[in-house]
């Protein structure tokens, strides 16, 4: 039995994070599926209740930036851009310190950690209360869409996990923006709530490699959540689509195509940070709808790359990617 804990309840979910028990819980970006990251038994149950990969490291979560840096070494430029950031969406890949506290497993045995503080005020209450380092990857089967409010971490992961902290729908809507400094140069390992140009103002430029298969991935561990067929609906999609059929549902950015068997509007002003908060959502409600009509795909409006679009773009190509 899977608890839905309230607001209130952030003390309980604290004690059953310090207990071991895996807890889901809102951050502003996606909901995260929450382990005690020194607990190596916790964090093994993470892999098992995603069904994820062993080789694909996971996020640990602070309530300030000085906790992270007390697990992974920061330079001038990490300082810099978690005094610009954080609590926020960016996602900092960093050396691990040799006294680092966090279970091999959490980080897949690398020599690096990815840290971030998140902005929601419910997951800094937790991460407060609990007072350890927070393991947290999205809290959905591995593979699938992203949550982005309770019910979904429910969907997916009820009775796998002990609870779920409902901190109502999240606001950003896409992960965050992974960075890797630890290799020296910077390097943009996921776009996500942080643009890009963002960072790029803060540090300089950043190194944008090219998206990998899994196998490949599997292969050179460098960034193993490259890896293409991910964020992955029942229903094919098929993107930059500029009319639809009736057989089709229709993933909507603006006037939408007319002719379509079901309509999810991303932004009906094209606006990128309310379409982004609604593509996770979209995408649910549209393989279910589409499922109940019959309907054969899901066919997705163009939307532009820049700013949060790269973010929204990179989510939806690894939707429509062949599935591995
Ligand atoms: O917004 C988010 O980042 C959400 C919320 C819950 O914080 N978390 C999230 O975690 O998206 P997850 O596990 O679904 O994605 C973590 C990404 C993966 O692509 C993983 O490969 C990468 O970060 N990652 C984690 N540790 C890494 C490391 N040491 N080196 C390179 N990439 C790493
Ligand atoms: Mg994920």
């Amino acid at each position: 039995m899977t608890l839905l804990l309230a607001a209130a309840e952030v003390e309980r979910a604290a004690a059953l994070l310090r207990a071991g028990e895996l807890v889901a819980f809102p951050t502003e970006t996606v909901y995260g599926l929450g382990a005690d990251a020194r607990n190596g038994r916790a964090v093994a149950a993470v892999f098992e209740a995603k069904g994820r990969p062993h080789f694909n490291p996971l996020i640990c979560h602070f309530a300030e930036a000085e906790a992270a840096f007390a697990e992974a070494l920061p330079d001038d430029r990490a300082r810099a851009l978690a005094e610009r950031f954080w609590p926020g969406p960016l996602t900092l890949v960093l050396p691990r310190r040799p006294a680092c506290r966090v279970d091999l497993l959490a980080g897949a045995g690398l020599d690096t950690l990815a840290v971030r503080v998140p902005a929601h005020p419910l997951a800094l209450a937790l991460l407060r209360a609990a007072d350890v380092p927070v393991a947290g990857p999205s809290a959905n089967r591995s593979g699938q869409v992203s949550p982005t409010t309770a019910q979904h971490v429910l969907d997916g992961l009820s009775g796998r996990i002990a609870a779920v902290l409902d901190g109502g729908p999240c606001t950003v809507g896409v992960e965050s923006t992974v960075l890797d400094l630890a290799a020296g140069g910077a390097a943009l390992l996921r776009p996500g709530g942080v643009p890009v140009e963002a960072i790029e103002a803060v540090i300089g430029p950043v190194a944008r490699p090219i998206p990998v298969s899994a196998a490949a991935a599997t292969r050179t561990l460098r960034s193993p959540g490259m890896m293409l067929s991910h964020y992955a609906p029942v229903l094919p999609v098929r993107l930059e689509a500029t009319e639809v059929a009736a057989e089709e549902a229709l993933l909507a950015f603006g006037e939408p195509l007319p002719g379509a068997g079901a309509i999810w509007q991303l932004s009906a002003a094209r606006d990128l940070r309310e379409a982004a908060a609604r593509l996770f959502a979209g995408l649910r409600w549209l393989d279910a709808e589409g499922a109940r009509l019959g309907l054969a795909r899901i066919a997705v409006m163009p939307v532009p790359q820049a700013g949060l679009g790269a973010a929204i773009n990179d989510r939806l190509e690894r939707a429509a990617a062949p599935r591995e």
